[in-house]
Order: C-alpha cells, then structure tokens, then sequence
C-alpha cells in the first residue's frame, strides 16, 4: 500500500480513516493540488504551494502551515512513494471534522490534510500525433471557479460527457465565451497569436497555463490573456487543452468538425517541444 499523509503522520493509505463529520464529506468544503513529479522531480511545486495556500486564505482555513511544511510533504511523499517513474503527489486539505454538521464556520476545529500518491499516466503518444477530439458543451459551475475546490461535480458531469461521447474532454462555454475543459485550460491560436481566457472567477488558473504564458515568452509567441468567443472555435488554427495530467494536448476535433488543419500546429509543436525540456525530458 502507498504511502499518504494524514494531519501530521505519515501512513500506508489504507490506514487512513476520515470521520462522516469532515466538513470535506458534508460539505465539499475544502481544496485540493495535483503536483507532478517526474523521475523523482516535482514540477513547479512552489507554484502549486502559492495557488493552494491563496485559496485556504480565500476561503479562512487556517492550517498554520508554510510554503516549506507544503514542500516537505510532497517532496517526503514523492521520496517515499515506492513508485517507479513519473507521479502525481494529491494534497487536500478541508475545514476539518466538527461534532456537529451545520453550514456555518465551526470554531476551534483543526483542518485536515490529506496528501497521497499515484503513478502519473502521462498522455499517449497518439494525443501528441493526431490530437484529440472535444466536444462543447454548457458550463454549469459556480461563480468561483478560480478556487480548486473539492466540489467538482460539474467537473465530474462534464467529463462524463466527453467520455460517454468518446471524446477526450468537454470545452465549456457560458454565455458564449469559453470557459475551460472539464479540468483543463484551453488555448486558440489564430494567426501566431495564442490566447486564452482571463483569469478571473470564470476560471482555474492553472499552473500549465503559468508555464505556457512563459514558455510563449521565451519563444516570442505572442500571448495574450482576453475573453474567448466560443464561435472563434470553429475558425481557429489551432485550439489546446492543458493540465498538470494532460500537459498540452492538442484538439483536432470539436463536436465532430476539425480545428484548423485537423492536425497538431506549429505554434503548439514549438511550445509543446520547450515544455518537454522544461520537465527535464
Ligand atoms: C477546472 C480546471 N481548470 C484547469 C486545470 C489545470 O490546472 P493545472 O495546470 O494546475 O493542472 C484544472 C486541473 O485540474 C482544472 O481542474
């Protein structure tokens, strides 16, 4: 059994027993990371660490805890994990378990964090060579998905979508921009220009999206964060999906007509190319 974190100790995961009282059970009232990790290597951890201890100060959970206690348990996790290759260390932390369930804020109750290991599938070859096929749909979520919260049920229903589909992810659009994939960002590149959308409540900044934005001005492609109409879709070069499991993968298809050439551009073959670098491949 792997090795997980449990508030403090470290334990093979099938240890671990969470209380029907956790706030996280009840309420979906906590956060979560995925960090990667290649060869031994976590990838932009810092990154990962300022995103998640923004949304804990966004939402008043108090853990007490550093950038440098974060890095400890995914480098300890990482370090112990018995896992051979490429991993994900996943962090969650909810609001902790009271002895009653009311929605308010419970007071004097320690959060827990969770923190445990998987091996990291990375994206099949054949996504790099043809690109992958998406299909759009409605986005149905909160008004703060900037928080990478627990509760990921629109999450959970869109990818379903794609799946039952036989596509690889759903492009979610409201009010006729494009928000993101079911847990990823999405890119257009029209004439050399990449863009995609703001980051503001309507999206996770993902920490992808924080290497592409820099990988685009090492190599002078020009960048640009702007709302993105969901009709720019059918006329763009080239369209991506991005995460921290899905890196960058390109869309050839979506809801059943190609994008642009039907193949993987340039624009993504030139940055595609640096972010393998950039994970030391
Ligand atoms: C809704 C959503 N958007 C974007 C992303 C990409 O974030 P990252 O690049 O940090 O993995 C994720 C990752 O899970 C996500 O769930």
């Amino acid at each position: 059994m792997t090795i997980s974190y449990w508030n403090g100790r470290y334990l093979p995961l099938d240890q671990v027993q969470v209380s029907p009282l956790d706030r996280g059970f009840l309420f979906a009232d906590g956060l979560y990371e995925v960090t990667a990790a290649y060869n031994g290597r976590l990838f932009e951890a810092e990154a990962h660490i300022a995103r998640l201890q923004r949304g804990l100060a966004a939402l008043r959970i108090d853990t007490g805890m550093s950038a440098g206690d974060w890095l400890g348990i995914l480098e300890r996790l990482t370090a112990e994990s018995g896992i051979d290759g490429d991993l994900t260390v996943y962090l969650q932390v909810t609001r902790g378990a009271p002895t009653t369930r009311a929605h308010g804020f419970p007071a004097g109750v320690t959060p827990t964090v969770f923190g445990m290991v998987s091996p990291l599938k990375r994206p099949a070859a054949a996504w790099r060579e043809q690109g992958v096929a998406a299909l759009t749909m409605p986005d149905i979520r909160w008004g703060r998905c900037d928080l990478k919260t627990i509760a990921l049920l629109g999450s959970v229903l869109a990818q379903q979508a794609a799946t039952d589909a036989g596509v690889v992810d759903a492009i979610q659009i409201r009010d006729g921009f494009v928000t993101e994939g079911a847990a990823t960002n999405v890119f257009v590149v029209k004439d050399g220009t990449i863009a995609t959308p703001v980051a503001d409540h309507r999206i996770l900044v993902g920490i992808t999206r924080q290497v592409i934005q820099r990988l685009a001005a090492t190599a002078g492609v020009p960048f640009v964060e702007r709302d993105v109409r969901a009709i720019e879709l059918a006329s763009a070069d080239e369209v991506w999906i991005a995460s921290t499991t899905k890196e960058i993968t390109p869309v050839t298809t979506i809801d059943g007509r190609p994008v642009g050439t039907g193949t993987p551009g340039p624009v993504w073959g030139r940055i595609a190319a640096l972010f393998a670098e950039s994970q030391g491949r």
